[in-house]
């Protein structure tokens, strides 16, 4: 089972687009068994996954925070090849509960609920929130890798350190294995400005690996509206083929980092 934490502190830069059109090519395509897991308070990915959330009895809220669930209790499956552990909007406050609580180990909450499911997945994909908090933190202390999607604006230079620090920090702290396996750019435009934002892209995450690049396209809305995935719903068009690409160049980041000891972490300069 391999964990993957789709991450970047900054919201609108495509976590969820990236986890959701992952998790379709990997288990509606390669026909592997995932699980995405939204720990995102504005749910998100749970709504484009297409679960009911006025009728939601259970969430990741119960699991992580009151313990009152199982994660097999909160996962369905979806239309879209993969199943899903919908998160809700009492996820918000997660940061609090958590904390407050005085809870011995809430870091590692996301790492034991996991545990639980065996061998049941092949992949598990974390759409993390826009925040450093503690979801974010959960997702680095269960992950093998994090993958950063990225908009080639200007950088948030300072915040690209942030999130470096934080996996630092998890990995200094008990998940010496993780890596940042890819940076990917999303909503790419034709033209200079993006390209030489992607230039600048090099030295801002040096040492990190820039997936193929997920350009700006009216597919990723169209399919949203129709709730479901643009490899559902446009197969043969240019967005899905580069869902198609950036989810193999991350299996093939996952399979070099299985040939290294894991020890090494690999974050921008
Ligand atoms: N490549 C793309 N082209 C056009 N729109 C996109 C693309 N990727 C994501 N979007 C749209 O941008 C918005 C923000 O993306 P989202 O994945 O929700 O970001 P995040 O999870 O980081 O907040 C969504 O409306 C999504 O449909
Ligand atoms: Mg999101």
């Amino acid at each position: 089972m391999i964990i993957l934490a789709i991450s970047n502190q900054k919201g609108g830069v495509g976590k969820t687009t990236t986890t959701q059109h992952m998790a379709a090519v990997l288990g509606a395509e390669h026909h592997s068994r995932v699980l995405a897991v939204d720990l995102d308070p504005q749910f998100n990915l749970t709504k484009a996954a297409g679960v009911d959330v006025d009728h939601l009895t259970a969430s990741v809220y119960q699991v992580l925070v009151t313990q009152a669930a199982t994660l097999r209790d909160v996962i369905q499956p979806t239309e879209q090849g993969y199943d899903i552990a919908p998160a809700d909007p009492r996820l918000g406050s997660a940061d609090i509960e958590l904390v407050s609580a005085g809870r011995v180990n809430w870091h590692l909450a996301l790492r034991k609920a996991l545990a639980t499911l065996g061998g049941s997945y092949d992949w598990v994909l974390l759409d993390c929130p826009p925040a450093l908090g503690t979801l974010t933190v959960n997702a680095l202390h269960a992950a093998h890798g994090v993958v950063i999607p990225v908009t080639p604006e200007l950088w948030p230079i300072s915040g690209m350190q942030l999130l470096f620090s934080a996996i630092q920090v998890a990995s200094a702290e008990g998940n010496p294995g993780l890596e940042v396996l890819a940076a990917i750019p999303t909503m790419v435009r034709r033209g200079k400005p993006h390209t030489g934002m992607l230039e600048r892209m090099q030295t801002v995450f040096e040492g990190v690996p820039i997936g193929p690049s997920v350009m700006l396209s009216d597919h990723f809305q169209s399919a949203a509206l129709a709730g479901t995935t643009v490899i559902h719903r446009s197969p043969s068009s240019a967005a899905a083929a580069s869902y198609r690409n950036v989810t193999e160049f991350v299996v093939r980041a996952v399979e070099a980092r299985q040939r290294r000891p894991a020890t090494r972490i690999l974050v921008g300069a």
